[in-house]
């Protein structure tokens, strides 16, 4: 891959159709939606969600695929294991193989609908039929070497006790990398004032260090969208 990034499609009109998928967009993340009616959205909004979220509309997978390309030096490229969390219908997974990125990839969503899809593209090695930060995984400690994840942050979607949960399955050395749309730091109360103060504590207690913390535009429906890198420490 070395060095390739993704264009990010940023000069998009909306046409009637992307209302609607904006319409369903907003529906999995309405304010008080909870974690099974979100997971009921997206298993009836699988088959059309490539179609209906199209680069330019949605550019989480591209944002994350480049900082993860960005992140990483030319050395640390090689035989990666990772995991890509609320993979979805394996989006990120399309574009690492596209730059041709090498690394085992494993994907983790609690929307079997969305994982059919994925699993058709035979893209990833394992897949994981769960939800993070609601209880421990079932993935071992030190299993990755990246854990990242694109359009998991909203109401109902991946708490803020999901960050505690994918440290503690990176390798030391690992590298954590996922996006939040920025009004939701300030306008949704999971991760107000808590998302970045678990961040700062996980940091203050040597677990994981900051590699940057980055406002991108054009991450979704043309809002801002803030990128966090983290390398997990050895003394995790
Ligand atoms: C907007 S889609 C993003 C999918 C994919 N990452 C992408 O960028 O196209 C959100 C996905 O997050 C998943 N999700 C929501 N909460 C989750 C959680 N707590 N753990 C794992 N996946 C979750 C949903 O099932 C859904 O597939």
């Amino acid at each position: 891959m070395d060095g390739k990034r993704i264009p990010i499609v940023t000069d998009v009109k909306m046409t009637e159709a992307d209302q609607k998928a904006y319409q369903i967009n907003n529906s999995a993340r309405k304010k008080g939606i909870t974690h099974e009616e979100m997971v009921k959205v997206y298993n009836n909004w699988a088959d059309k969600y490539d179609n209906d979220l199209r680069p330019g509309l949605y550019n989480g997978p591209e944002i994350v695929v480049n900082a993860l390309t960005d992140c990483l030096t030319k050395d640390k490229r090689r035989n990666l294991k990772l995991l890509d969390v609320a993979a979805g219908t394996g989006r990120v997974g399309e574009l690492l193989l596209k730059i041709g990125f090498e690394c085992s990839m494993d994907a983790l969503d609690p929307a079997e609908k969305m994982l059919d899809i994925l699993k058709s593209k035979g893209i990833y090695k394992r897949t994981w039929h769960d939800s993070i930060g609601y209880h421990q995984t079932e993935i071992p400690k030190d299993e990755y070497d990246v854990v990242l994840s694109a359009g998991a942050m909203a109401e109902g979607h991946i708490p803020v006790a999901a960050i505690d949960e994918m440290v503690r399955i990176l390798k030391p050395g690992g590298i954590l990398i996922t996006i939040i749309r920025e009004e939701y730091l300030t306008k949704i109360e999971e991760y107000t004032g808590k998302l970045e103060h678990c961040f700062q504590k996980l940091v203050n207690e040597k677990k994981i260090k900051l590699v940057s913390r980055t406002v991108v535009p054009n991450y979704s429906f043309q809002n801002n969208g803030v990128v966090y890198i983290y390398e997990a420490l050895s003394t995790k």
